[in-house]
């Protein structure tokens, strides 16, 4: 995003797995504060205190060793006090971990599986956006984008098998995208596989969700109202609040 003052691409002069690796490390890093801070707040709130954080502790490490008071100063004001105790106790373990010494993992049910506090949406945004991985990231804003897109009736907010089925879209949409970028093969790890695809995917989605299509939408202005089956047949307001027409 162009608004990380801090940002690093991995990909960048990193021919050194030992360089790549510490690329890697911290962007793994920031990306995870960012996705935790970005839940429950606004991005236009969560730029200034992702910046100060991060020239606070610039890496995972320095995090894991300041004092739970100084990372609950620097929380003030965004709420919800329990993720950034939830952060602070993760960086620990991450970096005493014999494994990851630093590195979050790449894969969703690894990290879902070894980092406390980290769910399968923060996992798909950190393995897409950092690893390249094909990972779906469903929030709330694309549970309604894919809902409309769909012209599902359910209750996206408590229907289970309509949540289930939105992943399993989202799922499906996430590789497809890294297939298409790769010429049939998912990327992997490695410097030059390291794919941007999945993570600008993932990433527009949501941003779709928070800006154009939002419960009251914006349609003469989507990207994508042409395969809409909401817009298509009226339905936009019924396809994510659950109420058959
Ligand atoms: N909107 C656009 N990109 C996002 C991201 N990475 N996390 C949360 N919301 C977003």
């Amino acid at each position: 995003m162009p608004w990380r003052k801090h940002w690093v691409d991995p990909r960048i002069d990193a021919d050194d797995p030992a360089l790549l690796r510490q690329k890697l490390e911290r962007r793994a890093y920031e990306v995870w504060i960012s996705e935790i801070m970005l839940q429950q707040t606004r991005v236009a709130v969560v730029i200034d205190y992702w910046n100060r954080w991060m020239e606070k502790w610039p890496t995972i490490h320095e995090l894991a060793a300041t004092s739970g008071d100084d990372v609950l100063a620097a929380w003030r004001g965004l709420g919800y006090y329990s993720r950034a105790t939830r952060i602070h106790n993760a960086a620990k373990l991450v970096c005493e971990d014999s494994a990851m010494k630093g590195l979050l993992p790449s894969s969703v049910d690894t990290l879902v599986a070894k980092v406390p506090g980290v769910g399968r949406y923060t996992a798909g945004a950190i393995s897409a956006i950092v690893f390249g991985k094909a990972a779906p990231m469903v929030d709330g804003n694309v549970l309604r984008v894919l809902s409309r897109q769909l012209g599902l009736l359910g209750d996206v907010k408590t229907d289970k098998s309509v949540i289930d089925l939105l992943w399993a879209a989202a799922d499906s949409l996430a590789k497809a995208v890294a297939e298409d970028s790769c010429d049939g093969e998912i990327s992997s790890t490695t410097e030059e596989q390291i794919s941007d695809r999945p993570g600008r995917w993932g990433q527009a989605l949501m941003e779709l969700g928070s800006t154009i299509c939002t419960p009251k939408p914006d349609c003469e202005a989507c990207p994508i109202s042409t395969s809409c089956r909401a817009y298509g047949e009226g339905l936009q307001l019924a396809s994510t609040r659950g109420l058959a027409p």
